[in-house]
C-alpha cells in the first residue's frame, strides 16, 4: 500500500501488526534513515481518533533512552502516521526462548534498563499500562526501547496522583488489584507487569493466565510453591527479587526505588557460574545478534546480507510496495534520488533520526522464517499440510498467504500469518503473529520447523551459527 506523502523513502517492510493497524520500516532513499511508521486507520473505530490523540501527546513528552523516540506525526484523511525510532533489534519477546528464557546476564541487563524506562515515565507523572515483551523493542546496540504509548496515561499532574480506575493491559500482566478492586495506584501495577517480564526472561514462560484466586497457578504462587515450573528455573536470588515484585497487595510490594537496592538488580553481574539458559538453545541460536551476524558475514560469505550503495538497485525488491527485505543471502543495496525532501516537512517533526545508521543496523531481524528446498506450489502443499496434521486451521487468502488459528496451552486464541515470497529462485516462507502471546507462538514455529525439516533448505544460511 503507498504511503503518499512519502516521496524518498522506500517502504521495505511491515514489521507488526495489531489491532490498530500497522507499523512499516521506512528507509530514506537519500540519507539512508531508518524510521519506523505506525499506520492507523481511525475510520476503523470511533474512539480510535481520540486514541492516536492522546498516543501522540503522551509520546511526544518523553525523551529518555530506555524510550523509543517519537520524531513526529500527521494525518491523512481518516489515516494517521505516527513516525518513531527505528528499533532494528526487533521484540524482546524474540529474545526470550520458550520454555528457557534467555542468559541471566542479558536479562539482568534489559531488567536494569526496562526499570529505568519505567522510572523516568512515573518521574513525569505517566503510566505505561501495558509493560510485556511485545512492546519493548531493541535498537541495534540491544538497547532497550519501551514502546507503544497506546494504553499511556498521566496519573500525576503538579504532585497530585489520581488513583485509576479502567481496567486496561494484557491479562498475564495485569496486577491483581486491577481484577478485584475499583481503583488502584498506577505505579505498583507497572512495577507488577516488569515482574512478569522478568519471569518471562527468567524462565522462557509466563506464570498465569491471570493473577486471580480462580487461577490455580496464581494460588500456587500466594502459596510460595517455588518448587513448581516457572519458579524452580531462577536462581533464588533473582527470585527473591521477584517475591517482592510479585507480591498480591500492592501496598507491600518493592517500589522502584526499592528494586534498585536489592542485591540482585544493582550486583554487577558476575558471569562466572553458567545457568542452563547460559547454552543457547535452537532458538537463541537462530537470535543471535546483528554484531554477530556481521562477524559472521566475515567469515562466510553465504551468510551475509551485502549491503553496497555502488551496485545496482534489484529490481522490485527496495520498492515501496509493503514488504520484504533483510533476508539472510538477499543482496540488497541502497538507492539514490535526486529529489531531498523530508518526509516530515510540513508535519509534526520533533527530531530527525540519527544520520549514524549503518546499513547492518537497518536490518530487520525476525527469526521466524524459513527458506524452503522446493517450488512455490509444493512449498505451500507442505504448509498447508503440515497446519492440518497438527491440528491448526489453515485459511488461504490468496496463493501466497494464508492464516493460521489454533489455540495455545493456555486455551487462547493464537493467529498468525505464513507468507510465501519468492527470493533468489528460493521460496521463503514467513510467519508473522497477528493475535496472542508471543511465546506461544514460537513454539509453533519450531514446530514446523521440526515437521518440515526435510523440506528446509540450507539451515545454515539460517542458523549459520551451527
Ligand atoms: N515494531 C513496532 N514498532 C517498531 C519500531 N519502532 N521499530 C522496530 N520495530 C517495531
Amino acid at each position: 500500500m503507498a504511503v503518499p506523502f512519502v516521496q524518498d523513502w522506500d517502504l521495505v517492510q511491515t514489521l507488526g501488526e495489531g489491532a490498530y493497524g500497522e507499523v512499516r520500516l521506512l528507509v530514506n532513499k537519500k540519507t539512508e534513515e531508518a524510521v519506523a511508521v505506525k499506520v492507523v486507520d481511525t475510520a476503523s473505530a470511533k474512539d480510535c481518533i481520540e486514541n492516536v490523540k492522546k498516543e501522540v501527546c503522551v509520546h511526544k513528552m518523553l525523551t529518555h533512552p530506555n524510550i523509543v523516540k517519537f520524531f513526529g506525526h500527521r494525518s491523512e484523511g481518516a489515516v494517521q502516521y505516527i513516525f518513531l525510532e527505528y528499533c532494528s533489534g526487533g521484540e524482546l519477546f524474540d529474545r526470550i526462548e520458550p520454555d528457557v528464557g534467555m542468559p541471566v546476564k542479558e536479562a539482568h541487563r534489559f531488567f536494569q534498563q526496562l526499570v529505568a524506562g519505567v522510572e523516568y515515565l512515573h518521574s513525569i507523572g505517566i503510566t505505561h499500562r501495558d509493560i510485556k515483551p511485545e512492546n519493548i523493542l531493541l535498537d541495534d546496540k540491544d538497547n532497550l526501547k519501551i514502546s507503544d504509548f497506546g494504553m499511556a496515561t498521566m496519573f500525576r499532574h503538579r504532585g497530585r496522583e489520581r488513583k485509576l480506575s479502567r481496567l486496561c493491559g494484557t491479562l498475564p500482566y495485569v496486577a491483581p488489584e486491577l481484577l478485584s478492586r475499583s481503583d488502584f495506584h498506577a505505579q505498583p501495577a507497572d512495577v507488577w507487569a516488569c515482574g512478569i517480564v522478568l519471569t518471562a526472561m527468567l524462565a522462557g514462560e509466563l506464570p498465569w493466565d491471570q493473577p486471580s484466586e480462580s487461577c490455580q497457578e496464581y494460588v500456587d504462587w500466594l502459596q510460595n510453591k517455588i518448587y513448581i515450573t516457572p519458579w524452580k528455573k531462577i536462581d533464588s536470588i533473582p527470585l527473591g527479587l521477584l517475591k517482592k515484585i510479585l507480591l498480591h497487595s500492592p501496598e507491600n510490594r518493592f517500589t522502584i526505588s526499592d528494586i534498585k537496592k536489592h542485591r540482585w538488580f544493582s550486583n554487577s553481574f558476575k558471569s562466572g557460574v553458567k545457568r542452563q539458559a547460559d547454552v543457547p538453545g535452537p532458538l537463541a541460536k537462530m537470535m543471535r545478534t546483528d554484531a554477530e551476524r556481521l562477524q559472521l558475514g566475515r567469515a562466510n560469505s553465504d551468510d551475509r546480507v551485502q549491503i553496497s550503495s555502488s551496485q545496482p538497485e534489484p529490481q522490485g525488491l527496495w520498492e515501496v510496495r509493503g514488504d520484504v527485505l533483510g533476508i539472510e543471502g538477499a543482496q540488497v543495496c541502497f538507492s539514490q534520488p535526486a529529489c531531498p525532501d523530508h518526509m516530515l516537512l510540513g508535519s509534526q517533526l520533533l527530531a530527525t533520526p540519527g544520520a549514524s545508521q549503518s546499513p547492518w543496523q537497518r536490518l530487520v531481524r525476525r527469526m521466524t522464517r524459513f527458506f524452503t528446498t522446493l517450488e512455490a506450489e509444493p512449498s505451500y502443499a507442505a504448509l498447508r499440510d503440515a497446519c492440518v496434521a497438527m491440528g491448526y486451521q489453515w485459511k488461504p487468502s490468496c496463493t501466497s498467504l494464508a492464516t493460521v488459528s489454533t489455540m495455545d496451552r493456555r486455551n487462547n486464541k493464537l493467529i498468525f500469518k505464513v507468507q510465501f515470497l519468492e527470493m533468489e529462485e528460493r521460496i521463503l516462507v514467513d510467519f508473522r503473529l497477528s493475535k496472542g502471546d508471543g511465546l506461544e507462538f514460537k513454539r509453533i514455529f519450531l514446530k514446523f520447523k521440526q515437521k518440515l525439516f526435510d523440506v528446509i533448505s540450507n539451515q545454515r544460511a539460517l542458523i549459520p551459527f551451527t
